[in-house]
């Protein structure tokens, strides 16, 4: 199994490389020393430093060279702890070299701990462009990114975007070097730290599909794995959530379709197939989203059970062969109470726990075979974050009891699937999220969907590469807090997301 997350260990870094900070960021050095960062009407405090790391404070307008700060020297402590801190923040990018014409490369962190780290190239290593690298227009920019990446490079130097190009046919860099424009071993590295470059291994011969990465991520298209990292938090740097963007550009569209011409059916007043709604009616006219949970009186263990056992437990398992009908492999399935695209079942449920009696807060996999929770060893921190960010992704006034993360493994589906792999399993977590509501209303308790998830944090908490199997969906469970008599249940969505 892959492992996730790189440690960033930090190399000797480049002669032509520096820190600066984002233009919408602002350093205010405070008379204590104290040094608060100042961005989007947010002041963050960065803790207090010495005169000598204040007086450096504008260097990091233009950019300090990172050379200039050497890990270990006592004199460069404070600047390199600075530095850290304002990195850990998201508010650092990188520039290396400049022209006349401005800066030639500026890396923009997609991850949270992104740090330039140069990958060493040598004179008879073969280096080709990842199949998941693209270069596009962002404003009046080019970048160059890749949902693999922890930086996107914005390239403001012709030249160098030429010289990458000719990487989409693998070259070995004692005589790529040899080329005019060829854009220096410094980008290189860093691009190949970024997986926008990758190393043919000996005996590889095309640098194409099965060369890159491993048989996981060869199962993975382009556009499919884009998809993912951007419509998800934690491997990508965009603004994210319920942000209205487009409120300035044009009015909402209406909540009703505009009825279509012609002469409509009207069925208002049909007579009802019973005289008592059936069950599954008013299942489903009683179902709500609740965000706000009676910690006095949390779920328990029982009902967590009977909730799981209803929702997502295996009820059925067979093998067979695939459908091509030419005697391909044999599949095995695994049935459950939800439908699932191509009976794939690619979806696990991972249960983050606050507060469930008789069960101790953690985080846990359900194994929908044996109907049995599965605890897995996290960080105290990263458990805590993940159900503050669903807290506050639902506008809610405490933790959920439970955070129930949908996880997809995704090679089940792309296995079959080109193409339509990644919706298929946006179709299944819709379907499956349906079902947590309504298994959560019929044993009254109460649930919310959340939009927003982050991939990296799930990475490092359960060890699993993004590419992999990552989150696609969440869902806060708990008992309902009861609603005063007679109050108005609002829309109250927030699907917020921090950033
Ligand atoms: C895919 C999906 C994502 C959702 N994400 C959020 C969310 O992030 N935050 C939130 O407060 N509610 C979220 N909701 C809940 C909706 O806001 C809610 O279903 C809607 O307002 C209708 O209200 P009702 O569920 O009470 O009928 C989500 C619902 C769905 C189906």
């Amino acid at each position: 199994m892959a492992t996730a997350t790189k440690t960033r260990k930090r190399t000797a870094p480049a002669p032509m490389l520096a820190a600066r900070l984002n233009a919408h960021v602002a350093l205010e050095a405070q008379a204590d020393g104290n040094v608060v960062a100042r961005f989007n009407g947010y002041g963050q405090s960065l803790g207090k430093f010495g005169a000598a790391t204040i007086k450096r404070l504008g260097e990091l307008r233009d950019g300090l060279p990172l050379a200039s700060v050497r890990r270990g020297r006592a004199a460069d402590k404070e600047i390199d702890l600075l530095l850290q801190r304002l990195a850990r923040s998201g508010l650092l990018e990188y520039r290396l070299g400049r022209t006349r014409g401005g800066d030639q490369v500026v890396i923009e962190p997609q991850v949270a701990d992104y740090w330039p780290q140069i990958a060493k190239i040598a004179s008879n290593d073969t280096i080709a462009l990842s199949r998941f690298a693209y270069l596009r227009r962002r404003g009046k920019e080019m970048v160059l990114e890749s949902p693999r990446a922890d930086g996107l490079f914005r390239i403001g130097d012709p030249r160098i975007a030429a010289a990458l190009t000719t990487l989409s046919h693998p070259q070995k860099i004692s005589r790529y070097r040899k080329e005019r424009g060829f854009p220096g071993l410094e980008l290189l590295g860093l691009l190949m730290d970024c997986q926008i470059l990758f190393k043919l291994k000996p005996g590889d011969a095309d640098g194409l599909r099965p060369s890159e990465g491993d048989p996981n991520l060869a199962l993975w298209d382009f556009h499919d794995l884009l998809f993912h990292t951007h419509s998800t938090e934690g491997r990508q740097a965009n603004p994210l959530g319920g942000l209205y963007s487009y409120s300035d550009l044009m009015p909402p569209l209406p909540a009703v379709r505009s009825p279509w011409p012609g002469q409509a059916i009207a069925m208002e007043g049909s007579p009802a197939p019973a005289d008592l709604p059936p069950p599954f009616t008013s299942l489903l006219d009683a179902r709500h989203s609740i965000r706000d949970f009676d910690d006095e009186h949390p779920i328990t263990l029982a009902e967590l059970a009977a909730f799981l056992q209803t929702a997502a437990r295996v009820r059925k398992k067979w093998t067979s062969r695939d459908d091509t009908g030419d005697g391909g492999p044999e599949v095995s399935y695994a049935s459950r109470p939800y439908p699932s695209g191509g009976a794939a079942y690619e979806l696990e449920v991972y249960l983050a726990v606050d507060k469930c009696e008789e069960l101790a807060r953690g985080f846990y996999h359900y194994d929908a075979d044996r109907h049995a929770l599965t605890p897995i060893d996290v960080r105290a921190q990263d458990l805590e974050a993940q159900l503050c960010d669903a807290e506050f992704a639902i506008g809610a006034s405490g933790l959920p009891q439970i955070l129930i993360v949908i996880a997809a493994r995704f090679g089940r589906v792309s296995w079959k699937y080109s193409s339509v792999a990644y919706s298929l399993i946006l179709k299944d977590v819709g379907v499956l999220t349906q079902t947590l509501y309504l298994a959560a209303t019929d044993l009254g308790l109460g649930g919310c969907a959340i939009g927003t998830n982050n991939i990296d944090r799930f990475a490092r908490m359960t060890g699993l590469d993004f590419s992999i199997e990552g989150p696609v969906g969440q869902f806060a469970l708990g008992r309902g807090r009861p609603e005063p008599d007679g109050a108005e249940r609002g829309s109250g969505q927030a699907h917020r997301s921090r950033r």
